[in-house]
């Protein structure tokens, strides 16, 4: 289940691009000289989930050594990467209208004699490379999100060959064993993908047919990429996966047995795992939330509706109540834990008393902010098939819902004030004099003072918003720096 993505939500959004610099002294070098051999420019946009932004790093990792180095200026690319998302309405015309914008300034690179390779990659690429290639024939690379490890083979053959490069299989091989095991991404909070795809079938989603069947990554290459990201600076991991408590590597066999593992490692002071599925909450990952303080008070787990009936159409495999114990039992292991959730209102066959289900359950939880949706069909998805709601019905329900979530985020930020807690600090802040951070409930945090990137301070909350809180540094002496 892909994480949360902010495109219509009412929730603390996650930072899209949570690695900022943090450049240790002995990397200095290193890294000015591998950007010195940077020749070409590389432009990457990313929609979408937490697992494209991961993509994204990695493709920019496995193009650097032909020597592609970051623009954000599609005039001076020699390569520009679209990585698509497809889990909502739009996508493709989206896609569309951005490679029509592309496609002219790559005939203003061309006129002044310099080339530009246009690849689309991500779940659009593999859903509709057909139809991609049919209408947008400059296009030179689609390629799908488990063959990204094969880019600079498919750069070499566009320009040895010319004419476009598709490669949309579900290899044998693992993307992640072909990878370069160097992580060049440097930051306070990093992205680390263990599981990949999807084996439920929900009623309404694309993710098992443009993500493939579920998959985990063995314990002893999470441990060690995490270990590298802890070296070049990361304190915080976000583990990521479609499902990620399906999780069952090698070595590790459990979620919850990886999180222990991975919470040995010295200098690692927060792990966070999104998105999860109510099936797979499993009571050892219950457990590992009162057991493991790196672990922290903070968990996606999306219901998409309170409706039994809407559930059962959906294929979810649990009813509202299944969610509720399940919520009675993760707060019970760890009473300070903040839950967020997606919720898809319009599912065909919703009626009015499905969604007051759904408000029901939403107050009956209280959660600290959700992702909503307006249900769309997704081609080939059994939903897409059945009969629709109409638009107004789909708008009201989709404002009566964000309303109350609103509220209910509101109310959980301002909860915080005249508390203290940890806050992570990830870099400066926006204004001189100020530095920002992530309480351990995700909320971006500010204050007034200074302190290193990578440092955890404890903070008194003063004032929230919906989307942030305001902070005093109250102890600066005793940096809580778990290692
Ligand atoms: N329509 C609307 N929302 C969708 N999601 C997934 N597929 C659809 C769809 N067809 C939402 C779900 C999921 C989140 C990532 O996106 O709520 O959890
Ligand atoms: Fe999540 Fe269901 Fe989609 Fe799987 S099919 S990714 S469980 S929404």
């Amino acid at each position: 289940m892909p994480g949360p993505n902010g495109i219509a939500g009412s929730m603390t959004k996650l930072d899209p691009a949570p690695c900022r610099p943090h450049v240790q002294p002995g990397r200095a070098f290193a890294a000015e000289e591998a950007r010195s051999r940077m020749t070409k420019k590389l432009l990457i946009r990313t929609w979408g989930c937490q697992m494209n932004v991961y993509d994204s790093e990695r493709m920019a990792e496995v193009l650097a050594p032909l020597g592609f180095g970051p623009t954000d200026r599609p005039e001076d690319a020699d390569m520009v990467i679209l990585n698509t998302c497809h889990i909502r309405e739009k996508a493709t015309e989206k896609l569309f209208s951005e490679l029509g914008r592309l496609r002219a300034t790559k005939q203003d690179r061309a006129a002044a004699g310099l080339p530009m390779v246009l690849a689309v990659a991500g779940c659009v690429a593999q859903a509709e490379g057909a139809e991609i290639a049919a209408r947008a024939p400059y296009v030179d690379l689609v390629f799908g999100p488990q063959t990204l490890h094969r880019l600079p083979e498919m750069v070499a053959r566009s320009a040895r060959a010319g004419g476009l490069v598709l490669d949309t299989d579900f290899p044998e091989e693992s993307k992640f064993d072909l990878l370069p095991a160097e992580r060049t991404t440097q930051g306070v909070t990093a992205f680390l993908t263990v599981q990949e795809g999807c084996d439920k079938f929900c009623s309404f989603c694309v993710v098992p047919y443009t993500r493939g069947a579920e998959t985990s990554r063995p314990a002893a290459a999470v441990l060690a990429e995490a270990q590298r990201l802890v070296d070049a600076g990361a304190r915080e991991l976000t583990l990521l996966g479609q499902n990620v408590n399906a999780y069952h590597g090698e070595g590790a066999g459990t979620l919850a047995r990886l999180i222990e593992m991975l919470a040995a490692i010295p200098g690692l002071s927060r792990i966070r795992y999104t998105t999860s599925h109510p099936r797979d909450m499993d009571d050892a990952l219950i457990a590992a939330h009162r057991d493991i303080p790196a672990l922290m008070p903070m968990l996606h787990l999306p219901v998409q509706s309170g409706s039994d009936r809407v559930l059962a159409a959906m294929n979810r495999g649990h009813t509202a109540a299944d969610y509720l114990r399940i919520v009675e039992k993760l707060r019970a292991a760890r009473p300070d834990l903040a839950l967020t959730s997606d919720f898809i209102v319009g599912h065909p066959g919703e009626d009015a008393a499905d969604h007051a289900a759904t408000l029901a359950l939403v107050r009956e939880v209280g959660f600290a902010g959700a992702f909503s949706f307006k249900y769309s069909p997704r081609p080939g998805t059994p939903a897409a098939r059945a009969a629709q709601l109409d638009e107004p019905t789909k708008d009201a329900r989709l404002q009566e819902l964000q309303a109350l979530i609103a509220e209910q985020q509101l109310a959980f930020n301002r909860a915080r004030i005249g508390t203290t807690f940890d806050v992570l600090v990830t870099g400066p802040g926006r204004h001189p004099g100020q530095i920002a951070g992530r309480s351990p409930w995700l909320q971006a945090v500010h204050a007034e003072g200074s302190a290193t990137a990578g440092q955890t301070l404890a903070m008194r909350a003063i004032s929230a918003t919906a989307n942030s809180l305001t902070c005093v540094i109250e102890d600066h002496q005793q940096e809580r720096h778990a290692a």
